[in-house]
């Protein structure tokens, strides 16, 4: 028999039993981490289920206050609503009139529920007759024009109720904007959760579908090219310094490499969105018997906690409430 060389050291010691393993663990998730977005639609009766994003429904006004106060009881604390307007004009200015569908439903889920936070996506495009997450001038989005809108939506927001915002047009100067205009009308205390870092992915799909987006073409003109990690970080860093107070990397799963790197050049809280085509093709697997979902679920959102997101926004926090409740 030969004689192998013994292994200089044996990282399977802590593996040997359950109990070890959990002993030198070094990251998990828990219900505290996650926002659960919601999808609201005005002028309907009967909840639709979403074809593209199996287990997920467009609410009907009227059931989101019931929804929210399950949500709650199942130990869910952040959700983040999105409208599906049926009053859709070239600026999306039902966004900011205090009796539009995004001042309803924050003011919906704050009365149903006041301990329930409300974080609010902050856009145009759920609200635009041509998609585009701003105001249009000779086929381009607008920057400047489009701040002073995103300001008066932020604003609306706020005084119907909402927490924290979640401004995701990716205009330049949208968060120093967003928080002068917060700020200047009395509500200093409204929090920023900046979308930093938003890729133009085709991961986003099963999202359109879900809205009803009018988009035809695309927002390279404004999300991130996805081939861009140094740019991602001076996107990142520029929301920082704007006065953003958390920092948000979507999506998640393919971009686990900017969080990581993003973890290590500043203190701010981090955000990871496991984004609608996350879901579908985990969802869409699972349905076809090739994955496990629950331990899949538990991987990646494991996986957004190691790489330093300290939240995630992700449509599977409403199974996992009730997945740990079912442990228990
Ligand atoms: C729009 C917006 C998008 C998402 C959240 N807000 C998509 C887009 O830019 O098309 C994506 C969410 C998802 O895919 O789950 N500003
Ligand atoms: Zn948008």
């Amino acid at each position: 028999m030969t004689t192998l060389p013994k292994p200089e050291k044996r990282l399977r010691r802590l593996r040997h039993t359950p109990a070890m393993r959990a002993l030198v663990r070094e990251h998990d998730f828990e219900l505290s981490d996650l926002i659960h977005p919601l999808f609201i639609e005005e002028n309907i009766v009967d909840s639709v289920e979403l074809s593209t994003m199996p287990g997920i429904v467009r609410l009907p006004e009227n059931q989101l206050a019931d929804e929210v106060r399950a949500l709650y009881a199942l130990g869910i604390r952040y959700v983040m609503p999105f409208g599906i307007s049926h009053h859709k004009d070239e600026a999306g200015s039902d966004t900011w009139d205090d009796e539009g569908l995004l001042a309803r439903m924050v003011r919906t889920i704050k009365s149903a529920c006041p301990e329930m936070m409300v974080i609010p996506d902050i856009c145009f495009c759920e609200y635009t007759t041509h998609g585009h997450c701003g105001i249009v001038h000779d086929h381009c989005v607008d920057n400047d024009a489009t701040l002073e809108n995103l300001v008066k939506q932020s604003v609306t927001a706020a005084k119907a109720g909402a927490d924290m915002l979640a401004p995701s047009a990716m205009m330049d100067g949208q968060v120093k904007a967003i928080r002068a205009g917060l700020d200047a009308v009395g509500y200093e205390h409204v929090a920023i959760l900046a979308h930093a870092v938003k890729f133009a992915s085709s991961f986003y799909g099963p999202f359109r579908a879900a809205v009803d987006s009018e988009l035809d073409g695309d927002r390279k003109g404004y999300q991130m090219d996805y081939a861009n990690g140094r740019q991602a970080l001076q996107e990142a860093l520029l929301d920082e310094a704007e006065g953003a107070d958390i920092l948000m990397v979507k999506p998640g799963t393919p971009y686990l490499d900017v969080l990581a790197n993003l973890r290590r050049e500043t203190h701010l809280p981090l955000a990871a969105y496991q984004v609608g085509g996350e879901y579908a093709a985990i969802k869409f697997a699972a349905l076809a018997g090739a994955l496990d979902e629950k331990a899949v679920v538990f991987e990646t959102l494991t996986g957004f906690k190691r790489a330093g997101a300290q939240l995630v926004v992700s449509y599977y926090t409403k199974q996992v409430a009730q997945w740990l409740a079912d442990e228990q």
